[in-house]
């Protein structure tokens, strides 16, 4: 047998040997036939250091079904991963749990060859999948609660709209207990390894790493959703789902699920720690001043601060630390009686992502005539944000307006450490 079977007992030594030969299997009849983009940096506006992976899995019975496929360009490698394991022809159903294009770019390659097989997807992801290729495959729609029997094995399907596109869903292996949920519970992180506790012993990686970029894919993607993935994550424990493997569609493939399902309680819930993040842009320093000297009050009472500056920072990293952080001031200089753009851009798509239970304030600088700071507020209050305080300081910071700027940092340490 190759790959890794959970519950085997395996030691760590043969998964390393196991996950590096050709035939990836989760457990016995289901394998991985993904794809690895190692040089990818950029998800859209996301930045990915190191990399992503396309999972598609394969799932041999009676019946073969595929689910999912890999982002157009990556369909030969694809091809060949499952051609390894059985002839593509004999394909009997690809599953479309997603009609974002890195899941269903290959999926007019897959048709091709299967010429047989029926799309399953939801009515949504019909309409999407129409939509994109014009292709009137053989369709069949399913919703929640719906099954397909493969042989021994059966696919149930649970529709999980707006998790993160209205077509989501997830495809759950009823007998081996594995949760097919593509984007829900993924990372971008490419690596030789499938399993997130092979990581651990990796040279230069700790287990930790895996939990960061899903705190960063969660952030990036799927914040907005905090909501509908309580409430579905409620559905299928009143469902009696047992899960035992989550093998999402990015990263590595959970083999303890119980930590990352917390992980999504917590942060669904928007639970923060005792955390300050000051985020600004600046154009003769004096903003940065303001910054620097807020961040000291907040830091001189015991709480934990962060400082970004927005053009030396990535984006997609300071939306990780703002999910777990309890506190945001914003600082803008004013540039044409108006926010600094940088901050008009971050506060653009942090507004998108919909931060919960936060606390914010604001500042800024100007030489003449004001209006960056008040141009943030009516920003954060298009998202429903209500600044606590706001600090607006003419020319260069002076001896009062730094007392403020400090006292601003202590009084929003008081109101973090109250809670
Ligand atoms: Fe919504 Fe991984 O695509």
């Amino acid at each position: 047998m190759t790959g890794y079977v959970l519950y085997a007992g395996s030691a760590k030594t043969c998964l390393k040997k196991c996950e590096h030969m050709a035939k990836i299997e989760l457990t016995s009849g289901v394998y991985w036939v993904g794809a690895i983009d190692w040089n990818l940096r950029d998800f859209h506006g996301y930045t990915t250091p190191r990399g992503a992976t396309y999972n598609a899995y394969l799932i041999v019975d009676e019946k073969i079904a595929l689910v999912d496929t890999v982002k157009h360009g990556f369909a030969g490698e694809m091809i060949k991963r499952i051609k390894e394991i059985i002839d593509p022809e004999k394909i009997d159903y690809v599953v479309s749990n997603h009609v974002e294009m890195d899941h269903s770019g290959s999926l007019a390659d897959i048709m091709g060859i299967a010429t047989k097989a029926e799309m399953i997807c939801t009515e949504k992801g019909k309409e999407g999948l129409l939509r994109h290729f014009g292709r009137n495959w053989n369709f069949r729609t399913v919703k929640t609660g719906d099954e397909l029997k493969l042989g021994k094995k059966t696919l149930f399907f649970i529709t999980a709209s707006m998790l993160h596109w209205p077509d989501n869903m997830f495809t759950y292996l009823k007998e081996d207990k594995i949760l097919l949920s593509n984007d829900g519970f993924g990372q971008h992180l490419a690596s030789s390894f499938r399993f997130d506790e092979s990581l651990c012993s990796l040279v230069g990686y700790e287990c930790d790493t895996v939990m960061d970029e899903a705190a960063k894919y969660y952030a990036n993607i799927l914040m907005p959703f905090g909501g509908i993935i309580l409430k579905k994550i409620e559905e299928v424990q009143k469902m009696g789902i047992e899960i035992k493997m989550i093998a999402p569609s990015h990263g590595m493939i959970w083999t303890d699920p119980g930590k990352i399902i917390e992980a999504y309680l917590k942060w669904g819930k928007g639970e923060t720690k005792q955390k300050i993040l000051v985020i600004y842009d600046t154009m003769w320093n004096s903003t940065e001043i303001m910054a620097n000297e807020i961040l000291r009050g907040a830091a001189d009472s015991g709480i934990e601060v962060a400082l970004f500056h927005l053009r030396k920072n990535d984006w997609s990293e300071i939306v990780k630390e703002i999910l777990e952080s309890k506190a945001i001031l914003i600082g803008t200089p004013t540039l044409n009686n108006g926010m600094f753009p940088t901050v008009g851009g971050f506060l653009t798509y942090l507004m998108g992502l919909r931060p919960k239970n936060k606390l914010w304030a604001t500042f800024g600088s100007y030489g003449w005539a004001g209006g960056a700071v008040r141009a943030v507020n009516e920003k954060l209050k298009t998202g429903g944000y209500e600044p606590v305080e706001s600090i607006e300081v003419i020319f260069r910071p002076d001896g009062q307006d730094l007392s403020r700027c400090y006292a601003l940092g202590q009084k929003i340490a008081s109101m973090v450490k109250a809670g």
